[in-house]
């Protein structure tokens, strides 16, 4: 296992589309899956996406805590092998991200509230699952990094972004309520 460099915004590996997986069963996936894994905890963050660690293929990890999520639950650690992501409604929320990749900025980015995802796990069976909410935001913004696609190219008001130290600093009235703030999360 090892600690992986994170590619920053304007790297050309994070602009590009990722390629599919061939085989994910391949010990070298699983190799780049249990590196990925541990850049992510030490970073720390809650989600990690291959072209972020300089590899041009389609992986994410995440790990989302239940104090996070609607229902109170964890989303345990779950590796996305070639994910294909389903909007279950219309309906779009606004809130605040961060990426490792733009670090120490944060930005608030309009995301699908209600998605279903599929991808295959490292054991090469395909999988399913809904999301709601932050769970649901999580995995649009790390599949986003296999298009080549940055949150703050999904900003649609760019007076909220920033950097976290500055934004977090009172009073905040031109962009939200002090108690809507929360520093962005970095994914
Ligand atoms: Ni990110």
């Amino acid at each position: 296992m090892a600690i992986l460099k994170i590619a920053r915004m304007g790297h050309p590996v994070l602009m590009d589309k990722a390629q599919p997986v061939e085989d994910p069963t391949d010990p070298r996936i699983h190799g780049l899956i249990a590196d990925m894994v541990e850049t992510m905890a030490d970073a720390p963050g809650i989600g990690l996406a291959a072209p972020q660690v300089h590899v041009p293929l389609r992986i994410v990890v995440l790990r989302v805590p239940g104090e996070r999520c609607e229902d109170g639950k964890d989303v345990p650690l779950t590796a996305l092998i070639n994910p294909v992501i389903t909007p279950l409604s219309e309906e779009m929320e606004e809130d605040w991200e961060g990426c490792l990749s733009v670090p120490a900025m944060t930005g608030r980015v309009p995301r699908y509230t209600h998605i279903r995802y599929s991808a295959h796990g490292p054991d090469g069976k395909t999988f399913e699952r809904e999301a709601k909410g932050y769970h649901a935001r999580v995995v649009q913004h790390e599949c986003d990094h296999l298009d080549g696609i940055i949150y703050p190219m999904r900003m649609t008001d760019l007076s909220t972004f920033g950097f976290v130290e500055e934004m977090s600093r009172a009073p905040r009235t031109q962009v939200e309520p002090a108690t809507d703030t929360e520093d962005g999360e970095a994914a």
